[in-house]
């Protein structure tokens, strides 16, 4: 295991060597195909959203509203990770599949959790630290007899399901741009598809199809258009090409595919979320505005070929990292006494979409939180009608809802057909966009053309105070058809778990204080709680052996919410360590008691002689370049080093070494010499060493509600 999650882990348990059991003793896994998926059998969760609808909902009912209450640990097994764990568990005859950090997946008896076999890729560190939003991965998709799993350094690698051996291995991406992957694979038809992430620092997305037998590489979509001068690919990319203008593709133009897909085998379409545009500021990137194809859309294409058939953009001319690669699920709902086909989507923006899945049609759209960049979106056109103020970049900077952490983010929705309703994390988070008017691009760093030190909580108490209190999270039980919210149970925070229901009538999710709970799906009622000791931000799964039914869930906070802001608001768990829970009714088994919480000595360094100037420009650098890892007034959560408590801010010369020199690349710690000269990097110390001075210690942070 590599140093610094070790390091990372001030709070967290020791790892544990790699085990391996010495026989694998359930029976080799049963083919899967097509069929298998579809009619997803109770004692599996064949692929990430249970089926190719991605309702995770599960038709289990010995787990339900009367008896909830009696659900106890039946086991947990240790990922060794103290860093944000996304991942699904996959479960098929008797074997869950569940992957950490680094990508290591770990094959488990699903009864018992003992360890079958385990893989860890040797993760290229340098591409890794690439990844906008922590070390994170969603899991593995299984198919044939084969486990896929894609890896933070872009590779796609498919294993043996009964040994964990690599049986073929394709690098997916261009390794000269900072591409990552931390989404889940699906397999359709006998193709494995995966897109990637990246357009935060600078990339062109795509999504791309491989055969599961060979690795070969079938098609590649590309979600923006590049260089005219290069040719475009096709037909689609010259359409979209129509919608920009200037020069996109010199930042890539962004677009990623990093997350959501789904499949409807009736009408063989296969359909994913593009993400944001690169720079985020449309200014720069397509200066006479433009809709920006198909950036913020969910697309639909055939999935034989990657051929396009239809669009739908929920952010035209995005410019405030509003990304609709979140969760799709499709359903047939009945609206206006007629059976639609839809998908549905609530992606950043903060409105819930329902679409039609044959035509991409709109058919409606309500916000499902307070927003203030646009005030409805038009009937007619589908497209959002945004207040003015909105478009920061020829404004002045913004307070709006949603930010770029998204009215709802990543973490899994679900769909119950018995309620016809949609379970969404949802969450309020500010922030403020301005315009960054010394913008240039900058390889190797975020790229978003937006002022990321106005964005960043202020230092004063009290406007500090009132920001934190806006910032808010929710189970959001919400009704497609009428568009409107039938119940919410409010969460201490933002940023809480994916969404599990069940035909029990319940609603399972785990939050970011370190809780998993059911709920009435009904009415919202909180029926059944268990301390996870770590906070939850991954979807529970449930299945059914030997007719017991268990549920499932990973625990392991993490992700861009927490790096940024868990320093300053944190969760209300110190501890953090990566582990998969799994109950059943009636069991009682007991989680390791969590380590003592660790306090750090804080000896205050001495302040740094320098002109305010300089000072300023360490702040725009550290909020530029180091915020997203490093945290909010360099207070970090503890995924890593809190530099207000390094001892390195006290040493000038070894400070040079590693944030220049890149001595702790190899561990994830980005090297900034072709970013920073000498003198930024120490005025980036210097404002360190303020922040520290300023006394914002924990106590400052965990009491400002006084
Ligand atoms: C992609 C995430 C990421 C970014 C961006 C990042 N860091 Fe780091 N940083 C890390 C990780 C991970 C470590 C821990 C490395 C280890 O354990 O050896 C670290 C460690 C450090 C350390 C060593 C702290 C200690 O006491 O061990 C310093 C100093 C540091 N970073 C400064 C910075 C500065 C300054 C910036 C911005 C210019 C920055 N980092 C940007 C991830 C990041």
């Amino acid at each position: 295991m590599r140093k610094w999650l070790v390091v990372a882990a001030a709070s967290a348990l020791a790892f544990t060597a790699c085990k391996k059991s010495e026989t694998v003793k359930s029976s080799p896994s049963a083919t899967i195909g097509a069929e298998q998926i579809i009619e997803a059998s109770n004692d599996g969760w064949l692929s990430y959203g249970r089926t190719y609808d991605e309702q995770r909902h599960s038709p289990l009912t010995q787990v339900n509203t009367d008896n909830v209450s009696q659900l106890g640990l039946a086991w947990s097994f240790d990922l060794n990770s103290s860093r944000g764990i996304e991942a699904t568990p996959i479960i098929n005859n008797g074997i869950m599949y569940v992957t950490s950090t680094f990508n290591v997946v770990y094959a488990l008896d699903a009864r018992t959790g003992e360890e079958l076999w385990s893989y860890e890729p040797e993760i290229d560190m340098v591409q890794a630290s690439n990844a906008c939003c922590d070390l994170v991965n969603r899991g593995v998709a299984i198919w044939g007899d084969k486990v896929f799993t894609a890896t933070i350094d872009g590779r796609l690698v498919a294993l043996n399901a009964k040994t964990g051996s690599v049986i073929w291995e394709k690098l997916t991406i261009d390794k000269s741009k900072p591409y990552t992957i931390t989404g889940a694979p699906r397999v359709i038809k006998g193709k494995v598809i995966i897109g990637n992430g990246g357009a935060e620092l600078g990339v062109r997305g795509y999504i791309s199809a491989y055969d599961a037998k060979t690795g070969h590489m079938d098609w590649r979509f590309y979600t923006v258009p590049g260089n005219p001068e290069d040719g475009f690919e096709n037909d689609t990319m010259a359409m979209a090409a129509e919608t920009w203008n200037g020069e996109w593709w010199t930042a890539g133009g962004g677009g990623t595919a990093w997350d959501a897909m789904a499949y409807d085998p009736d009408l063989d379409l296969l359909y994913f979320g593009v993400g944001n545009g690169s720079p985020w500021n449309q200014s720069i990137r397509s200066p006479e505005g433009g809709d920006n194809l198909f950036l913020s859309s969910m697309v639909a294409v055939r999935p034989d070929t990657g051929e396009y058939v239809w669009h739908y953009q929920t952010t035209p001319g995005e410019t405030w990292d509003y990304t609709a690669t979140q969760h799709l699920i499709l359903a047939d709902l009945e609206i206006n006494g007629e059976t639609r086909k839809v998908i549905m989507q609530a992606p950043k923006n903060g409105f819930f979409y329902v679409i039609d899945r044959e035509s991409g049609k709109f058919i409606s759209a309500k916000n499902f939180v307070d927003v203030n960049w646009a005030t409805h979106i038009d009937q007619e056109t589908g497209r959002p009608v945004e207040i003015e103020a909105a478009r920061y970049y020829d404004k002045e900077p913004y307070l709006q809802l949603p930010g770029p952490l998204g009215a709802h983010n990543w973490h899994p929705m679900s769909f119950s057909p018995d309620t016809g309703l949609v379970y969404i994390p949802a969450q309020e988070a500010p922030w403020v966009y301005g315009n960054r008017a010394d913008y240039k691009h900058i390889p190797g760093t975020w790229n978003t053309g937006t002022d990321f030190t106005i964005a960043l909580l202020p230092s004063d108490r009290a406007t500090f105070k009132a920001l934190k209190s806006m910032v808010k999270g929710r189970l959001l039980a919400w009704d497609p058809v009428k568009q409107e919210a039938a119940w919410s149970f409010e969460h201490n925070g933002p940023w809480n778990g994916g969404i599990l229901s069940t035909a029990g009538n319940l609603v399972f999710q785990g939050t970011g204080d370190a809780h998993f709970a059911a709920y009435n799906a009904k009415t919202g009622d909180q029926l059944w709680k268990f301390f996870s000791q770590s906070g939850i931000v991954a979807a529970p799964v449930t299945y059914e052996l030997d007719e017991e039914q268990y549920v499932a869930v990973a625990s392991g906070y993490g992700g861009s919410y927490v790096l940024g802001y868990g320093g300053v608001m944190p969760s209300g768990s110190d501890f953090n360590s990566g582990r998969v829970l799994v109950f059943k009714l009636g069991a009682d088994s007991q989680l390791p008691a969590p380590e003592a919480e660790h306090i750090p000595e804080f000896d205050l360094p001495d302040p740094v002689d320098i002109s305010a100037e300089a000072l300023t420009k360490g702040h725009q650098a550290y909020a530029n370049s180091c915020v997203v890892c490093h945290g909010d007034h360099a207070f970090a959560s503890g995924l890593v080093p809190n530099l207000q408590y390094s001892g390195i801010t006290r040493d000038p010369d070894l400070w040079q070494e590693v944030v220049r020199d890149g001595m702790l690349a190899e561990n994830g710690m980005p090297k900034f010499s072709d970013v920073y000269d000498t003198d930024t990097v120490e005025a980036i110390r210097a404002y360190v060493i303020s922040e520290a001075r300023k006394g914002r210690d924990q106590t400052f942070y965990n009491t400002i509600d006084d």
